[in-house]
């Protein structure tokens, strides 16, 4: 039975303060905005960091000219020099602060580039086409924001999708055998193997889920969508002929982790947090263990505690 008086709600360039903006996600509602300065920097910077990686190709077009090893190695070296960049981290700080985030109160993880080819060229492992899941199956938690933004022009055959009829609609999913920890010992690092398939045990919908009445927002170069770790999303399958550069990272307000405040969990039973990979805006260091501790359920002895993004 479908749940009543559910709404999809966007706010466009919404000043609200961040405060209410949090709740608001909270809720389910999506927030949209314009590019700003650091936004529009951080991209250029991707942009700059992509060209140089793919020498004299085009990036958007160099899916068409190599083999599909190479590309994927060129892509496992691009990324994760993106991620580590101090400049990148700047640019993010930059980003919460034009968007009224408190920057001592606020954490994020590293900034992930992600790509997207067109015509199924490559969609494991490092350029992993994403099914509908939400970021709350993977240890996310539930007061996590997702902040993501193209840094090409994308189309309507192009982007992120959103399945918000399942706010508050549970889905089937395997997440119960999903452990951060456990995640992290076995599967990091491993991404760029995969490039016909993907063997990992990535949480993933048990059930068909509705797709045809998504929601598409489409931004510019540096616009950003903003959304709740728990809003149902998928990689929209790229037909648009040219590869898709993405960024995104992640938030948490410190206030909102010690209120334990958040998005409902309406069907996720994954376990462990990825709380520890969070630093915060102004020095980078990491959440307190007291405040990390909260979110403890005992699976701490199960692995590695701290991410590492693929190599
Ligand atoms: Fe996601």
């Amino acid at each position: 039975m479908r749940p009543q008086g559910h709404m999809n709600i966007i706010h466009l360039d919404s000043k609200v303060s961040d405060e209410v903006r949090r709740n608001s996600l909270y809720e389910g509602h999506l927030f949209v905005f314009s590019p700003s300065a650091s936004s529009l920097a951080l991209c250029e910077f991707a942009r700059e960091m992509i060209a140089e990686a793919f020498g004299g190709l085009d990036p958007l077009k160099a899916q068409y000219e190599l083999p599909v090893e190479d590309y994927a190695k060129i892509l496992s070296q691009l990324k994760p020099k993106f991620i580590h960049h101090p400049q990148s981290k700047a640019y993010i700080r930059g980003i919460l602060e034009e968007h009224g985030c408190d920057p001592t109160k606020t954490y994020f993880d590293v900034p992930r580039m992600r790509t997207s080819t067109s015509d199924n060229y490559l969609t494991t492992g490092i350029a992993f086409a994403w099914h509908p899941h939400r970021d709350t199956w993977y240890s996310a938690p539930a007061s996590q924001l997702n902040w993501w933004m193209p840094a090409f022009e994308i189309d309507a055959n192009d982007g992120v999708a959103f399945h918000c009829r399942y706010w508050n609609e549970p889905v089937l999913n395997d997440s119960n055998r999903y452990n951060y920890y456990k995640w992290n010992q076995e599967h990091r690092g491993a991404a760029t193997n995969y490039i016909k398939s993907d063997p990992r045990p990535l949480p993933r919908p048990l059930e068909p889920v509705e797709l045809d009445s998504q929601i598409r927002p489409i931004v510019p170069v540096g616009g950003i969508i903003l959304f709740s770790a728990a809003q149902l999303h998928s990689s929209v399958p790229n037909a648009s002929g040219k590869t898709r550069f993405s960024i995104d990272f992640r938030t948490v307000h410190l206030d909102d982790l010690l209120a334990r405040r958040g998005a409902p969990n309406i069907d996720s039973a994954c376990t462990g947090t990825s709380l520890r990979d969070f630093l915060r805006a102004t020095d980078y260091s990491r959440i307190a263990d007291d405040v990390v501790a909260l979110y403890s359920d005992g699976t701490e002895t199960m692995g590695t505690l701290i991410y590492q993004p693929p190599q």
